[in-house]
């Protein structure tokens, strides 16, 4: 019986990796080009965060920490089949996968565990973004070569580096990405040419490459400045003629290792009220700061930072007008509790309906999280940024 079950399921995979071959060995038609981010005729833009998908090698990868009767049937299928429904679910308009796609020390074969691991979202026609967590690497690939192979991907915004910073820019993956307004096709659009919501990719690395500090890595200077010269010029684009808009665009940043401020929610006695969602282990940052959060604070535009690495932390908890929030764990070969279910977020920003019936500059950003439970359950739905101006 068991022999069989995986039987049909590695037969499923060959089958999905001949597809996908298939469409590795040809260069990506127009068609699989990613279309450019646009909020829709509602006004609405729904991002979905996978973090810590841990893939390996597909149906012989073991899932780590599920109950016991569970543990015979249980594959890096699993966290494909989790990420099918996901999609199916909340058609988002775009995944962002924040880092730890791909659990290097048990890969045999990177881009084919790459390829497998982004499979659902290319097979969606979703656009899609990865940056990379601090296991990626750990194969055959480096992050460079990782990076340069994400980017030939159907239906990938991703980018190795922002071409006008690639020569002093550290890491690989570190990018923004513009939302404009909806197509002129609808009547009340008259903003399809502004970016109205900036999102910001970073590579916080792997570890520290400095001896006297141990443990993982951090954003450096370089990509802080990469960070507030592009925030500037946004800001700058916003408030241009044509079609000026006051303020400054909302921003949310997605990348893998939490900064040092998300300690604040671990020692804070009502951090019950401060955060929503789990804190079930240790913040793991770098044990440096390197004054990203700072930066951020200082910009002004990002109200939400969403990182992955603490499978078993799924909280946000704002502070100074940031809110610091995990995506949980979606991968069943990563490290977990057995019987807390595998997850992944998603976040919403709403467009302002203006007084004469068009839609303005973002109203609001909200979140919830999606359960890999029979019934895929929504929790913790709570709004992180209302727009003060509105
Ligand atoms: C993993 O997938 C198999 C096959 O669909 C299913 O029987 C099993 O219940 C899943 N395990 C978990 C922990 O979701
Ligand atoms: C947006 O840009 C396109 C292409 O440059 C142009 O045709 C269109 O008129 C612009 N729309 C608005 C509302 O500015
Ligand atoms: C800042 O952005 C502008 C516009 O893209 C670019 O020309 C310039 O080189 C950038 N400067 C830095 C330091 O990245
Ligand atoms: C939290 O409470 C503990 C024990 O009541 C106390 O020792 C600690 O200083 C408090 N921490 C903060 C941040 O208030
Ligand atoms: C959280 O807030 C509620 C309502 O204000 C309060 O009753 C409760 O004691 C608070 N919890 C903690 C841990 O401070
Ligand atoms: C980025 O700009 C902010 C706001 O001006 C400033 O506080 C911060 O120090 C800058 N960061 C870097 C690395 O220059």
């Amino acid at each position: 019986m068991a022999d069989n079950r995986r039987r049909r399921s590695l037969f499923h995979i060959s089958l999905l990796s001949a597809s996908l071959l298939c469409l590795f060995l040809s260069p990506i038609p127009a068609s699989a080009q990613p279309r450019k981010l646009r909020f829709d005729a509602n006004g609405e833009f729904k991002i979905l965060q996978v973090a810590d998908m841990h893939f390996a090698n597909g149906a012989t990868t073991r899932c780590l920490n599920v109950l016991p009767a569970q543990m015979d049937h249980c594959s890096d299928l699993n966290t494909t089949a989790f990420l099918s429904r996901l999609i199916a679910a909340e058609k988002p308009d775009l995944i962002v996968f924040t880092g730890d796609n791909i659990y290097g020390p048990h890969v045999k074969d990177p881009v084919k565990s790459l390829n497998a691991a982004f499979a659902p979202a290319i097979a969606s026609k979703t656009p899609w973004v990865a940056v990379l967590g601090n296991h990626d690497q750990e194969s055959t690939l480096s992050r460079q070569e990782l990076m340069k192979h994400i980017v030939t991907l159907p239906y990938t915004l991703s980018q190795v580096n922002p071409p006008e910073a690639a020569h002093y820019i550290d890491g690989f993956g570190n990018y923004n990405l513009q939302v404009h307004g909806a197509a002129a096709a609808a009547a009340d659009s008259f903003l399809q040419n502004k970016s109205l919501l900036n999102l910001y990719f970073l590579d916080s690395g792997d570890y520290s490459k400095v001896p006297s500090i141990k443990g993982y890595d951090w954003i450096k200077t370089s990509q802080q400045l990469w960070f507030n010269n592009t925030s500037k010029n946004l800001q700058r684009e916003y408030n241009a003629e044509p079609n000026a808009q006051e303020g400054v665009a909302p921003g949310l940043a997605y990348f893998h290792i939490p900064l040092p401020e998300y300690w604040t929610f671990d020692s804070m006695n009502d951090s019950e009220n401060a955060t929503k969602g789990d804190r079930l282990e240790p913040t793991s940052s770098a044990r440096t700061n390197s004054g990203f959060f700072r930066t951020l604070v200082g910009r002004g535009d990002v109200k939400g930072v969403f990182v992955g690495h603490d499978h078993n932390n799924d909280f946000c908890g704002e502070l100074k007008g940031v809110n610091l929030c995990y995506g949980g764990v979606a991968g069943y070969h990563a490290y977990g509790f057995s019987g807390w279910d595998r997850r992944a977020r998603v976040v919403v920003a709403d467009l302002n309906k203006n007084r004469d019936g068009k839609w303005g500059g973002v109203k609001s950003i909200r979140t919830w999280k999606r359960l890999d439970n029979q019934d895929l359950s929504r929790v913790d739905a709570q709004f992180l940024w209302n727009n003060p101006g509105n």
